[in-house]
């Protein structure tokens, strides 16, 4: 278990950078249906875990600097355990487990939110609430944050309504200790189930067989979760970035890249790497292999505070422009005279090169925002051909210090000769 120091540290930092006079409110994620009455495994909403390390559905946390009581500064909500209930599924959390786990020492039932939110809501003039603002996230539904958003406003008209997430989205992008070695955790189980694969990896064996082996060790080191959906492609299912069907063969002589990570403790890990599957990387595989890895260890260095993912991002195009000259995938007059709007990179490198790393595998953070110390995020490179059948990414998670980038992933194998003689021992 998680102590409870990281989530009332959490809450003070919120609390610190409050306007006076706020109520900050937010929401546990719904539970959603699969099908009659069956649900998928829930996942706390980030955000609410960030402030409380609860994991159950229909919790709301209240932060209020404006209370006149200070018992109300802190306030957890959260369903009342029935005796039925317990029956089926369990145990549910007291009010002394609820604070034991949160920190939180104010807690209520959700049965009383309506009379202790009035009285919150009359000791305050401006209310934070919280919503899902990933910036290529367009919802088909109203999540409960925002059904709750859209009800307070109704019943609450006078008050001045803003935007909690840019707020807790500059807390949660520097992460404390605790949330560093939780992240170095998921990083090392991840790396075992890799070496797994190094050892079990044969011609003829299935996608899903070597996801079955991921699934394996995470499950002996207390890993429920994947941090996303695992991508296990070989050959020319390497092309397709997002490719989660992990359904086909692994044919002699294909590689097979691995996109896969731990989720522990609610925090991810992210790591990609490129095998061959009989054991042997062939000299163009390795070229191509060689050719990531140059672009790899060269953008690694650029981890450094003060920079942006924009400017890794273009520093990285430079860089596999290169190497793609240098596999004869086109020349520098062809670059001379490319078309600004498709340039020939693009054929072969079609995403971006990082992406910040947390309580989410693609976390809060913007593109723009300037690398500071505690920062965590991922690094992956890669060269896509369809017509040679080769995929490859290289991807480790990197965390920002003064003293530069420290590679959270240093200890999996990326070295073709290390490879090579793992998976032939
Ligand atoms: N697997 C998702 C990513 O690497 O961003
Ligand atoms: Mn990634
Ligand atoms: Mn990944």
């Amino acid at each position: 278990m998680i102590s409870n120091s990281l989530f009332t540290k959490n809450r003070n930092k919120l609390l610190s950078v409050l306007p006076i006079n706020s109520l900050a409110i937010i929401q546990s994620n719904d539970e959603m249906p699969r099908n009659g009455d069956q649900l998928y495994p829930f996942r706390q909403n980030s955000d609410l875990f960030y402030l409380s390390g609860i994991n159950q559905p229909k919790v709301v946390v209240c932060i209020c600097n404006s209370h006149p009581n200070p018992a109300y500064r802190e306030i957890l909500f959260a369903v009342k355990p029935n005796p039925d209930y317990a029956v089926w599924y369990g145990h549910q959390p007291d009010k002394a487990e609820l604070s034991e786990i949160s920190g939180i020492n104010t807690i209520f039932w959700l049965e009383d939110i309506e009379t202790v939110l009035k009285d919150l809501m009359i000791n305050t003039q401006n209310v934070y609430l919280s919503s899902n603002e990933y910036i290529k996230f367009i919802p088909d539904f109203q999540d409960r944050n925002l059904r709750f958003c859209l009800q307070l406003k109704e019943k609450y008209p006078l008050h001045h309504y803003h935007r909690l997430s840019p707020i807790i989205t500059e807390l949660r992008l520097v992460k404390e200790t605790e949330e560093i070695s939780l992240i170095e955790t998921a990083c090392d189980i991840t790396g075992k189930a890799f070496q797994r694969i190094l050892k079990k990896l044969k011609p003829g064996m299935m996608e899903y067989e070597v996801e079955a082996e991921i699934n394996h060790e995470f499950l002996i080191n207390n890993v429920r979760n994947h941090a996303y959906q695992p991508i296990i492609a070989a050959g020319e299912n390497a092309c397709t970035l997002h490719y989660v069907e992990n359904a086909a063969a692994c044919n002699d002589g294909e590689l097979l890249l691995l996109d896969f990570g731990a989720e522990y403790g609610n925090y991810a890990s992210d790591c990609s790497r490129t095998i061959p599957v009989n054991g042997k990387f062939s000299n163009r595989q390795k070229a191509y292999y060689q050719a990531v890895l140059n672009v790899y260890n060269e953008i690694q260095k650029e981890f450094v505070v003060g920079n942006c993912i924009d400017n890794l991002n273009r520093k990285t195009i430079t860089l596999i422009e290169k190497e793609l000259i240098n596999l004869g995938l086109f020349n520098a007059e062809d670059v001379e005279n490319q078309s600004k709007e498709s340039p020939l990179y693009m054929k072969y490198y079609m995403h971006g090169v990082s992406h910040f790393m947390g309580l989410d595998v693609h976390d809060v953070g913007s593109k723009q925002t300037e690398l500071q110390p505690g920062m965590i995020l991922t690094f992956e490179p890669g060269i896509y051909n369809k017509e040679e059948k080769i995929g490859i990414r290289l991807e480790n998670d990197i965390l920002i210090t003064n003293e530069g980038p420290v590679n959270l992933m240093k200890n999996i194998p990326i070295e073709i000769e290390e490879i090579e003689k793992m998976m032939n021992n």
